[in-house]
């Protein structure tokens, strides 16, 4: 009897000793889904923070990277991450208002950065950090900025002029700010799940879009429009958040070097954004599939013209504070 005590009591010393070096051993794991391919600046971005990652922590982390819309579409992911089913995501900054943060669509601003690097600026300085401030009330940290480049628009015809955007069905990612743009070149815009463009571009279900090279390439948007225009008329970036709970919880350590990972992730992709961008557009160009057309500075002046009233309208969706900071860090007038 004495024996069986002693020997049940071995088996559950093994037991609660194995569960307690388990769970020691057992890596956190961060997914981090989001919804472009891995070839593309933001894919590689999330690519070399999973290898800094688990270098840094010495395989004390494990982040599983889900490109493609695998995990979640557009609106779901914001929703996973809120419920904590998934940990890391990198969104374009014009899908923020589900979050409770519309001023993120002021960056949605047509002809709002007239560089790359006056763009980098703004998002590293006040810009940046007033925008990343407004999502910690929502129980999310904002930890980088990824920059993928300009905007071009496309359709089955070339957009030269406002008046050829009549009547067109334009697919938007999310911001009221396109939508409202858009609709001042007479368009019809319509907000689409990434996911689902080349299907929609491809059935007619609309008739064009907007997006950066990269996305055009690897999406092959341009085997289903045959008119691209490249007119750089507004900006994509990210934001690469958490849900705070979540990395708040992490231990302060782990936490420092999950920091230095995505700080040096965060370096790469901005470095990269450009070059991934110019190479994109001339593999378009060297496919042949697509047209690319250019604008004279005429169109590019009723362009502006025709999407102008979308400064005023700002105001009442994403409130005036945010454009006075941005108008104060690119030192231009808003209205
Ligand atoms: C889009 O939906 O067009 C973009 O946000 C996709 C992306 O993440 O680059």
């Amino acid at each position: 009897m004495k024996k069986t005590f002693a020997l049940i009591g071995a088996a559950v010393a093994v037991l609660a000793l194995s569960a307690v070096s388990a769970s020691a051993q057992s890596p956190i794991v961060i997914k981090f889904s989001h919804v472009v391919a891995n070839d593309t600046p933001k894919g590689k971005g999330a690519l070399k923070f999973k290898e800094l990652a688990e270098k840094y922590t010495n395989g004390k982390v494990k982040v599983e990277v889900y490109p493609n819309s695998q995990l979640f579409k557009d609106k779901e992911e914001m929703d996973a991450l809120q419920l904590g089913s998934v940990q890391m995501l990198a969104p374009s900054t014009a899908k923020f208002a589900p979050l409770g943060a519309k001023e993120f669509e002021a960056l949605d601003l047509p002809w709002l950065f007239k560089d790359d690097a006056t763009y980098a600026k703004a998002m590293k300085g006040a810009v940046g950090k007033y925008l990343f401030s407004k999502l910690e009330p929502k129980g999310i940290h904002g930890l980088a900025y990824w920059d993928n480049g300009f905007h071009m628009v496309s359709a089955n015809r070339p957009l030269l002029n406002p008046s050829d955007f009549q009547g067109l069905k334009v697919r938007i990612s999310g911001s009221k700010i396109a939508d409202q743009y858009f609709r001042g070149m007479g368009a019809i815009p319509q907000i689409m799940a990434f996911s689902e463009v080349y299907q929609a571009l491809q059935t007619g279900v609309v008739d064009s879009c907007e997006n950066t090279p990269s996305n055009y390439l690897t999406q092959k948007f341009d085997e289903v429009q045959k008119d691209i225009t490249v007119s750089y008329h507004a900006h994509l970036q990210y934001a690469v958040i958490v849900n705070s709970k979540f990395w708040a919880g992490l231990p302060a350590d782990i936490r420092g070097q999950l920091e230095k990972a995505m700080d040096e992730a965060t370096d790469y992709t901005n470095s990269i954004a450009h070059t991934e961008n110019v190479d994109a557009l001339a593999d378009i160009k060297k496919k042949g599939k697509a047209t690319l057309h250019y604008l004279t500075p005429e169109q590019i002046v009723a362009w502006k013209k025709a999407m102008a009233p979308t400064y005023a309208w700002a105001k009442g969706r994403v409130g005036q504070e945010v454009l006075d900071v941005i108008a104060k860090e690119l030192d231009i007038k808003m209205n």
